[in-house]
């Protein structure tokens, strides 16, 4: 571990500590809060570890014709501004990141934002973005000597931290929430090889647990409580910027789980600004559930100064959580951006997944909420016709296919949820259809279907 360029700053008391010197759940000793990674040489202009932006462009430029490994990795190219590892032998990658960003053609026309954009992270490798911070954190984990590495999860962290920790020959173990996750997921952390263990608890109770675990016994925590994690969730800020030459969206709108992500985009664009490969941040908002937003209540009802643990209930399995350990992280990224956060119903997230889905695109549920908020801040005149807008979705449509045929079948929401949106439910829904097997009747059935 590269414990000469960076070092860990707490986030609650600010004490500094060396990576080696991390307790095994990454919280500060003296006040329980987490951790950032921090460059201590970028803050001295012209100093020898600050990467020059100037030259920074150019070698990103260059590495795109590269056919090395490292340089087709999108989180290792920019390795310049993740310097956590001694020796770049020990990076374990399968190629994430690189991923697409979209124009949503027909939302930009319905909501009338000709630069709506999509960041699509659910293709990555595994389907999530989670493979980003898997990718820093398990080559963290390799660099370390650890033999097993574990996480709890929803689904998605599970299904990264199998693969990338196979592809290091390490042994993983998964907590997760009994009958709470999404089949797709749970058939990686199998197929890839973790000891997966379902428990009857929800994610809060299974991290929670983890976190004494690995007090007991030599296993690297691959929660996004472990800093390295964010380090790889950074790079899509700079993959971003990149896409837009090095200016930045107005407008960075994320889905609220375990809060990591947002916290990791929000370093991401704070260091480009530091740095000067960018003039500013954008505005990040965080969308939650309404039945898992906790941050939006700690916005409401205390100013983002406390946060107050709720039970979490939603279909979007992936962010029902409601205890998230990144909050505070999350908050200052909203605050210090002017971004908003706020929540959307198990309707709204319905509607617009349905919508992704008939763009060709495709999400999973949590990713929905991204547009699902869009809607309510475009309403609320807080996003302008002139902004640039990107939605980062998170994990890919295949991840969690049964709330999608459930949707389509009409199966998914009660009738209480779905009242006042009746009729554009109806015309969203594409339920597959029982035809005979004769060209009148298969030509009859495209002819009955508008649109
Ligand atoms: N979207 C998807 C698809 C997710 O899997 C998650 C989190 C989020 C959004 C929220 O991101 O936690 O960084 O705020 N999934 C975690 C998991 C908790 O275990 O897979 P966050």
């Amino acid at each position: 571990m590269n414990d000469i360029l960076h070092q860990l700053r707490c986030i609650g008391c600010g004490a500094r500590i060396a990576g080696a010197e991390a307790r095994p759940d990454f919280r500060c000793v003296a006040c329980g809060e987490l951790f950032d990674v921090e460059y201590p040489g970028w803050s001295q202009r012209g100093g020898k570890d600050r990467p020059n932006a100037g030259g920074l462009k150019w070698v990103l430029r260059e590495r795109r014709s590269s056919s090395e490994a490292l340089d087709q990795s999108g989180v290792w190219r920019f390795r310049e501004l993740l310097p956590i590892l001694d020796n770049y032998s020990n990076v374990v990658s399968l190629r994430e990141g690189n991923t697409p960003l979209y124009h949503l053609t027909r939302s930009a026309k319905a909501l009338k934002i000709d630069r709506l954009f999509v960041k699509h992270q659910g293709m990555n490798p595994t389907g999530s973005f989670k493979d980003t911070g898997m990718t820093a954190a398990i080559s963290v984990a390799k660099e370390w000597g650890f033999e097993c590495v574990a996480c709890a999860s929803t689904g998605n962290t599970s299904a990264a931290m199998a693969a990338y920790a196979a592809r290091a020959g390490l042994k993983s173990l998964v907590l997760i929430p009994e009958g709470k996750i999404a089949w797709g997921k749970l058939s990686q952390a199998m197929d890839y090889g973790a000891v997966t263990c379902q428990l009857k608890s929800d994610f809060d109770g299974c991290l929670h647990l983890l976190s004494q675990i690995v007090k007991e016994a030599p296993i690297y925590l691959l929660n996004s409580v472990n800093p390295y994690r964010l380090e790889g969730q950074k790079t899509p800020a700079f993959e971003i910027a990149e896409a837009f030459d090095w200016s930045v969206p107005d407008h960075l709108i994320v889905p609220g789980g375990n809060l990591g992500n947002s916290s990791a985009l929000g370093k991401g664009f704070r260091e480009m600004v530091e740095l000067g490969l960018v003039a500013r941040m954008p505005r990040i908002s965080v969308i939650q559930a309404a039945g898992a937003n906790p941050l939006v209540r700690s916005f409401r009802e205390h100013q983002a100064a406390v946060l107050e643990p709720v039970m979490a209930h939603t279909r979007a399995t992936a962010i029902r959580i409601g205890n998230p350990a990144s909050w505070r992280k999350a908050a200052r990224a909203i605050q210090e951006t002017g971004g908003w956060c706020l929540d959307v119903t198990e309707s709204e997230i319905a509607i617009a997944k349905a919508e992704i889905g008939a763009e060709g695109l495709g999400c999973e549920p949590a990713s929905a909420v991204t547009l699902a908020g869009l809607k309510k801040l475009r309403a609320e005149g807080k996003v302008s016709s002139s902004d640039t807008v990107v939605l980062m979705l998170t994990g890919h449509t295949l991840k969690d296919a049964d709330y999608t045929i459930d949707f389509h079948r009409g199966k998914l929401l009660g009738k209480e949820e779905i009242a006042g949106s009746e009729a554009e439910i109806a015309g969203l829904r594409r339920d597959a259809l029982a035809v005979e097997a004769t060209p009148a009747s298969v030509l009859a059935a495209l002819k009955g279907r508008a649109g």
